[in-house]
């Protein structure tokens, strides 16, 4: 209740309610349009996302569960980690209880957007209001992969340099996590991300048109279930999956270092969700 005291508080034409405890969930999820999962636990220095697969899989299952019973046609928006696995996760609850909608369910992967945009404007000395950089794969490590080549505007970096920073992007959120030395992970950057995110997400279903965030959804693009591209969003959610476009050979290579861990991260996610309901 004292985050909704906090957020009640912002000037904004938003009505805040706040609901607490597990018998309150159904009444909180009623007609919603959006939802969002955050809850969970985040890292501490050391733990990679993977490390939160035990406490964070039952979570976000347990809410799927009251979201397929309360409001299933919403769009699901999730951002609680192992985002590669907890998609997954959601997919096959919707789908045990047969309301699964593949263009409703979403991996938030914006914040590796914003930071790749934020690093990429830093380094060529741009406006980061006016830079794109689409990242594609997963959430984690070696999944997230920057394509720079088709940065707007084009920018252009030496091979050292392109290297370094796509490390920094994959590692960005290890480096909040050891600033913040065991006080969690990133919040704020997070919360920024996630308001782009939905609010693009509430304008297509508004009907703008042309509305293009990346997002980790079911996929055809590439050998992997689950995959972040840029999609073009409507109305009833994925109206369009935009694909990998063209890659430099760095950029294939990086998307063949991600595949092992991201099949296996999508794997034991599907593994729990069976194993579970
Ligand atoms: N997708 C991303 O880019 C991204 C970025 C940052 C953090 N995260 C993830 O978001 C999650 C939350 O991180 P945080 O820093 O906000 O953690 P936090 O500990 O500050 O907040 C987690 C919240 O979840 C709530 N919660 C826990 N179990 C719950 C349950 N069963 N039902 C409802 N609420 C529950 C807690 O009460 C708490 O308010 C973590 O899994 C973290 O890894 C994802």
């Amino acid at each position: 209740m004292g985050v909704a005291a906090d957020l009640s508080h912002v000037a904004s034409r938003a009505e805040v309610t706040g609901y607490e405890g597990p018998d309150k969930l159904e009444d909180c999820l009623k007609d919603s349009q959006v939802v969002v999962i955050p809850a969970g636990v985040p890292r501490k220095p050391g733990m990679t996302r993977d490390d939160l697969f035990n406490t964070n899989a039952g979570i976000v299952a347990d809410l799927t569960s009251a979201f397929a019973t309360a409001c299933h046609k919403a769009m699901l928006c999730i951002v609680t980690n192992p985002v590669n696995s907890t998609v997954p996760i959601a997919a096959e609850v919707l789908k045990r209880r047969g309301v699964y909608d593949p263009r409703r369910l979403f991996g938030v992967t914006t914040l590796d957007i914003v930071r790749a945009n934020t690093f990429v404007a830093e380094a060529k000395g741009l406006d980061v209001n006016k830079v794109s950089v689409p990242v594609i794969g997963g959430h984690s490590g070696v999944t997230i992969i920057p394509v720079i080549s088709q940065a707007v505007p084009g920018v252009s970096f030496k091979t050292a340099d392109r290297e370094a920073i796509t490390r920094r992007i994959q590692n960005a959120g290890t480096e909040v996590v050891e600033a913040k030395a065991g006080a969690g992970s990133a919040t704020l950057s997070m919360a920024f991300a996630a308001e782009r995110f939905v609010v693009s997400v509430l304008s297509a279903i508004d009907g703008k048109r042309a509305v293009i965030e990346c997002a980790f959804v079911e996929s055809t693009v590439t050998e992997a279930p689950y995959f972040s591209t840029p999609i073009l969003l409507g109305r009833d959610g994925v109206e369009e999956n935009l694909g990998l476009g063209s890659l430099l050979d760095y950029e294939a290579k990086l998307l063949q270092s991600a595949m092992p861990e991201l099949l296996a991260n999508i794997d034991k996610g599907v593994k729990f969700a069976k194993e579970r309901y």
